[in-house]
């Protein structure tokens, strides 16, 4: 059992669910399941955040994709599915060159504004990995709370036809499933970090947060193999990050 990614027919649409990842968890679903729901009651986000999506016009996805547990590191597996996000977004919708961005780890920025997040949920049993990939998508709405209408938006300034969403989705597990069998290939995971890189969020800026040792304060360098982030001190220190610190800052 090298692998196993996403198989179109294996689909599961729901109108409302709590999860769709704990759907996908549960509902002892063979890998290479999927579910798409246009509404989710208790969404998760990362950490230990509630995933509330915006608008009238939304996609939550989970695939369940299997690996071999050395694989690769889920920090790349979550860039990679930023950029098939991307990927789809652009194939779909032309239009939107150019406005979209990959804020590492996990979320799509469209002209500055948070419009997509993922959730990697891993389960490793007798050398073997289950991924539960989980996506939420704010498609199109018209309005945004008060208080979000600096950090959040929508994919789109209108709404989705259906036959738009069908291609989406579909066009979606296919850019998930190239970008898992990309993962496999040191050569092609170069290449595709080097798209990653041209659309990243943090490209050509100075990044602030917090750790044990005070305040630190680096410059965006890139990605190494595993999707760490590489920054670089003003006094020439390289750092290494794994996840995204508690209060990371763009200065
Ligand atoms: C984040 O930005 O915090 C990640 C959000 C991921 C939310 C998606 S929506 C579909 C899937 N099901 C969940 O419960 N969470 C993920």
């Amino acid at each position: 059992m090298p692998y196993r990614l996403l198989k179109p027919d294996l689909g599961t649409r729901l109108d409302t669910v709590d999860s769709t990842n704990r759907y996908l968890r549960l509902a002892g679903t063979p890998p290479g399941s999927w579910v798409s729901a246009q509404n989710q009651t208790q969404g998760k986000g990362r950490g230990h955040n509630n995933w509330l999506s915006l608008g009238d016009q939304k996609l939550f996805f989970s695939g369940k994709v299997q690996f071999p547990e050395s694989h690769a590191s889920l920090t790349l597996f979550s860039l990679f599915m930023g950029s098939a996000i991307v990927r789809t977004a652009l194939e779909i919708f032309p239009e939107l060159d150019g406005e979209l961005n990959i804020k590492w780890p996990n979320d799509i920025y469209r002209s500055g504004k948070k419009v997509a997040g993922i959730l990697i949920e891993a389960e490793y049993n007798k050398g073997i990995m289950e991924l539960i990939l989980g996506i939420g998508i704010n498609y199109f709405g018209r309005e945004i709370p008060e208080s979000l209408q600096d950090k959040a938006s929508f994919l789109l300034n209108r709404s989705m036809s259906a036959q738009e969403e069908e291609s989406f989705l579909m066009a979606l597990i296919e850019n998930i499933n190239r970008t898992l069998l990309i993962s496999l290939e040191q050569n092609s995971v170069w290449k595709e970090l080097e798209w990653i890189d041209s659309i990243s969020f943090f490209k050509g800026k100075v990044l602030e947060w917090e750790d044990e040792s005070g305040i630190e304060r680096a410059s965006y360098l890139g990605y190494d193999e595993e999707g760490l982030l590489i920054l670089r001190t003003a006094d020439g220190r390289k750092i290494e990050l794994l996840d995204s610190p508690k209060n990371l800052r763009i200065l």
